[in-house]
């Protein structure tokens, strides 16, 4: 579902990731572990095609598309990832509701189906009763929930998340990872980046671990 070739990608020379190969499989959850300055957002990153690689190659679903000639566009690229991140990215003079729907919106899904999509999305994580709330009413565990529903809202095979627990409390970053755990039962690949080995050590999962942008 990802997969990593022998990917690096630098801004400068010795700055950035080097030599790169692992996979996630469908309804796998895997983790990139390292200290700050690691090289974590830079693998998501060139997921997302964020930045470019420099060498090797980045497969999504079988189709390569770190190949410039590759006919996969960026948008098409996005659309078929859900991003999570550790400030959330919501818009906060926005309701709950709307913030979920939005990249239904961009994508000019109908409203019809939009609300039965946003409700779904929210029900799968708990928070059904806040559509009309707005982000800065609910605490960080809930907003990162409302930013894990709208990634969620159309069904992306791929998750991923940067640093989704970095702002929250151990008790309330265990209920994100669990969220996340759900999430692969239908066969979506999750890619999550923490420097919090506590966090995930107990969960016995898959982990690449990073050292000054190299695996170690
Ligand atoms: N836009 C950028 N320009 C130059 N250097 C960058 C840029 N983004 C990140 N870096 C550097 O690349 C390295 C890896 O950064 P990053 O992937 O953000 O690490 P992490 O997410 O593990 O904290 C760091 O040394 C960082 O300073
Ligand atoms: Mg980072």
């Amino acid at each position: 579902m990802i997969r990593f070739d022998n990917v690096t990608a630098t801004y400068k020379k010795n700055i950035g990731i080097f030599n790169i190969s692992f996979e996630v499989n469908p309804g796998e959850l895997v983790f990139i572990m390292g200290p700050t300055g690691a090289g974590k957002s830079t693998i998501l990153k060139t997921i997302y095609k964020d930045i470019h690689i420099d060498s090797g190659k980045i497969f999504l679903n079988n189709k390569e598309i770190s190949n410039s000639s590759s006919n996969l566009s960026i948008s098409n690229t996005r659309n078929q990832i859900g991003m999570i991140f550790q400030d959330f990215k919501l818009l906060n003079n926005r309701s709950v509701y709307d913030n979920v729907a939005l990249p239904l919106r961009i994508l000019g899904v109908s409203n019809k189906n939009i609300k039965h999509m946003v409700r779904e999305s929210l029900n799968k994580v708990n928070m059904s009763n806040y559509e009309l709330s707005y982000p800065l009413e609910l605490s960080g565990g809930e907003q990162q929930r409302i930013a894990i529903a709208r990634a969620l809202v159309n069904n992306p095979k791929i998750i991923l998340a940067d640093e989704p627990t970095g702002n929250l409390d151990p008790n309330i970053s265990d209920e994100i990872l669990d969220l996340l755990e759900v999430f692969t039962d239908n066969g979506s690949a999750v890619l999550m980046s923490t420097h919090n080995f506590p966090l995930i050590k107990p969960r016995n999962k898959k982990f690449i671990e990073l050292s000054k942008g190299r695996m170690v």
